[in-house]
């Protein structure tokens, strides 16, 4: 749901007729943009949201770790730096790096961790997260960001999934969707689902989950987390 209000307003925003047209907000929010783990095409797809919300005279505040291109008054950018575990040297290896889809997305589990270390190592990016609540809305980058999820606890948020949406951070955020008709991100089927494509896209459901939520990822990540935001991971 909260994926469709923001298209909407992505729609809006990249359309200058029709901002024109909008009648000027009631109040200017402070907006905080989380991107920690991003490459420059997630900057890129967010940066005229947040150019867009900024001339509507909204205050805009946004956390990533590329550099900054926005140089509008009411947008503040602050970048950390991550070290960059995945970084492969020579133009062949950067080829082989992006033929080998499995071998560059098992890296993602040492590099999201360490990423996570970085970014809650950094001074700027701890004093954002103890002044999240000052913000009326968190605008956070859906793929590969779990470890932004500490700032939104009992805030108002919404999640930008530009390539879909991901069932298991759905589920995660309280939405579970079925696998008896939404498609999981890796693979598609042509829709209505078959009974055989249903036990698939069940399975492959599943496997993500377990792979990404219980073994592999997130629990790496609340470990590099968990030292930093002790108010979120407070024994009850
Ligand atoms: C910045 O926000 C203010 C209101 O907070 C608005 O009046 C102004 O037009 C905005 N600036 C730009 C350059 O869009």
């Amino acid at each position: 749901m909260e994926v469709v209000v923001v298209m909407c307003l992505v729609a809006a925003v990249l359309d200058g007729r029709a901002m024109g047209d909008l009648p000027p907000p009631h109040a200017s929010y402070k907006i905080l943009m989380l991107l920690p783990a991003s490459s420059m095409s997630h900057k890129n797809v967010l940066a005229p949201l947040a150019e867009g919300l900024a001339e509507r005279g909204h205050e805009v505040v946004m956390l990533s770790c590329q550099r900054n291109i926005l140089h509008h008054p009411n947008i503040t950018e602050i970048r950390y730096d991550p070290v960059r575990h995945d970084k492969p040297t020579t133009v062949a290896s950067k080829f082989n790096y992006r033929n080998n889809l499995a071998g560059a997305f098992a890296q993602l589990k040492e590099i999201l961790p360490a990423v996570a270390r970085e970014l809650y190592k950094a001074p700027s990016v701890m004093q954002l997260y103890h002044r999240r609540k000052e913000f009326d809305l968190i605008i956070l980058d859906h793929m590969f960001n779990e470890m932004a999820y500490p700032f939104v606890h009992e805030v108002p948020f919404i999640t930008v999934a530009t390539p879909g949406m991901d069932a298991r951070q759905s589920a995660v955020l309280g939405n579970v969707l079925s696998p008896s008709y939404v498609p999981n991100l890796w693979k598609g089927y042509p829709l209505p689902l078959s009974l055989r494509h249903r036990l698939e896209n069940t399975a492959w459901h599943l496997f993500i989950s377990f792979y990404w939520r219980w073994w592999a990822v997130v629990p790496r990540i609340q470990e590099e987390v968990r030292g930093h935001c002790t108010a979120l991971y407070r024994p009850v």
